[in-house]
């Protein structure tokens, strides 16, 4: 072959569309907490996070939920601005104490009509509804009675479950019991750099098994509520961990963190067991005689997909690191390094090729499994121009390197069923408040205007395609 044939090779190749298999969904992912605003209406308590973000020093800039992006009377406009988008669906979370006040009784009828008009919106904008049970808003008079580390906060999670699933069932294509409790257990219990804000390694590991625990029996009451043949999931941000060198002290490091914040989730759920080796590690912090008999089978109940949501890898070698920290004292042995490349406003390397590890790691560990990324997506600073445009190219680089890793992941025989981008609109990013960006649609804060970044006409491209433009 000349080299001429090469490069016209590659000029067909340019020409087309990267394309994704047929009926991969297309989505844009949310929070309540982190969008809705509207923080005490129509009988909505306080979570953790009003409280957390009201106690000064623990949000920056003293930023609250309060108004957030006001989504909750803007909630049309948002649904209008993703029918542009083409987006096939939509990934939102329901409030528990804006559904179930206070965590405790029967459910608030104007809490679930909110839900009930998002959903009837989408259906009618031809998106389907992907709901979260728990992005991270528990209801604070459960914290107040001990929060996760207390058993029954799970069995109250179940109920809640149960009666949302009865009055929205009809309307939600799928349901996801949990996002993340990697970071509501040990961002929220074990360095408390998020709500509830609490420092105790214990109880980091107590709120870790009775999130899995509230999973499972959750599980069960969507089952009971449901139609059969409802899709049932789980969002783990699991962590593609690279160990610095091949030394046996840098793999031990990295297994370690791959017990207490992968494995910790994984063989529960999917296995029913606890990793011995987590077991063996955190023996000076608890025995585990909080998990009875009964529990681990109750939590492996089968779901129908799993949930990832990646961002970015982490890099370990032995060592160790300070305390308090999100690892149940593994950081005693332990050292993190920053992962080379480029890096976002977050301060997070750019790097999609942990996007495609994980989903190998995935393909080879759970056969079977369907795998969906929940959220994937990152954070710039972003501003309009004088002409009113919002010019983020990085974005969009960082969107097609990952989306071209789960392209590949699949050529490669992973079974991915759909990518939902984080986030839809600029909103309220946890500790960080408002400072972070992660939208393709910028929100203007002070006048709550929505302006989609040319990442959002980008994403609109690659939807309507099918797939990747094969030229950047
Ligand atoms: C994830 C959260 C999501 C958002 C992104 C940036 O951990 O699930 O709410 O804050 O990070």
């Amino acid at each position: 072959m000349t080299a001429a044939d090469t490069r016209a090779e590659v000029r067909t190749a340019d020409a087309a569309t990267l394309r994704f298999p047929a009926g991969f969904r297309w989505g844009t992912a949310t929070a309540a907490y982190q969008i809705e605003g509207a923080a005490s209406e129509d009988g909505r308590t306080p979570s953790i996070w009003d409280t957390f973000s009201r106690t000064p020093g623990r949000v920056r800039n003293g930023d609250t939920g309060d108004i957030a992006a006001d989504h909750y009377h803007r909630m049309r406009e948002d649904v209008a601005l993703m029918r542009e988008l083409g987006v096939t669906d939509y990934r939102f979370s329901v409030a528990w104490p804006r559904v179930q006040p206070t965590g405790r009784g029967p459910a608030l009828q104007k809490g679930l009509d909110f839900y009930r008009r998002l959903c009837d919106e989408l259906r009618e904008a031809g998106i389907r509804p992907v709901a979260t049970l728990y992005h991270w808003d528990l209801p604070q008079e459960l914290e107040d009675a001990g929060g996760w580390p207390r058993r029954e906060t799970a069995e109250r999670f179940a109920v809640y479950a149960g009666l949302t699933a009865e009055a929205l069932g009809d309307r939600v294509a799928t349901w996801t019991t949990l996002n993340e409790p990697w970071c509501a257990a040990f961002l929220g219990y074990g360095n408390g750099v998020h709500a509830p804000g609490r420092t105790s390694d214990a109880d980091a590991l107590r709120a870790a098994h009775h999130l899995n625990l509230a999973h499972g029996l959750a599980v069960d009451a969507l089952r009971t509520a449901l139609p059969a043949g409802t899709e049932v999931s789980l969002t783990l941000n699991l962590h593609v961990v690279r160990a610095l060198t091949e030394s046996a002290e840098d793999r031990d490091a990295a297994r370690r963190i791959d017990a207490v914040a992968n494995r910790i989730f994984l063989d529960p759920v999917f296995r029913g067991r606890l990793p011995e080796d987590l077991v063996r590690d955190t023996a000076r912090v608890t025995d585990w005689s909080f998990v009875r008999d009964g529990d681990l089978a109750a939590v492996a109940a089968p779901i129908d997909s799993l949930g990832l949501n990646y961002y970015s890898p982490t890099v370990v070698a032995a060592g160790s690191s300070e305390s308090p920290s999100p690892w149940a004292g593994a950081e005693r042995h332990v050292r993190f390094l920053p992962a080379p490349g480029p890096r976002t406003a977050m301060d997070w390397p750019v790097d999609a090729d942990g996007l495609y590890e994980l989903l190998a790691r995935l393909r080879d560990e759970l056969p079977g499994v369907p795998l969906v990324i929940t959220e994937n997506g990152a954070a710039y600073e972003d501003y309009a121009d004088p002409s009113g445009r919002v010019r983020d190219p990085e974005r969009v680089a960082y969107l097609r390197g990952h989306l071209a890793a789960v392209r590949r992941a699949i050529e490669d025989g992973a079974d991915v069923r759909g990518y939902f981008l984080w986030s839809l609109l600029d909103n309220f990013e946890w500790a960080y408040g408002y400072s972070k960006r992660f939208g393709i649609v910028h929100v203007d804060f002070a006048s709550q205007r929505r302006t989609p970044k040319d990442s959002a006409r980008w994403y609109a491209d690659v939807i309507a395609r099918g797939g990747l433009p094969a030229a950047p």
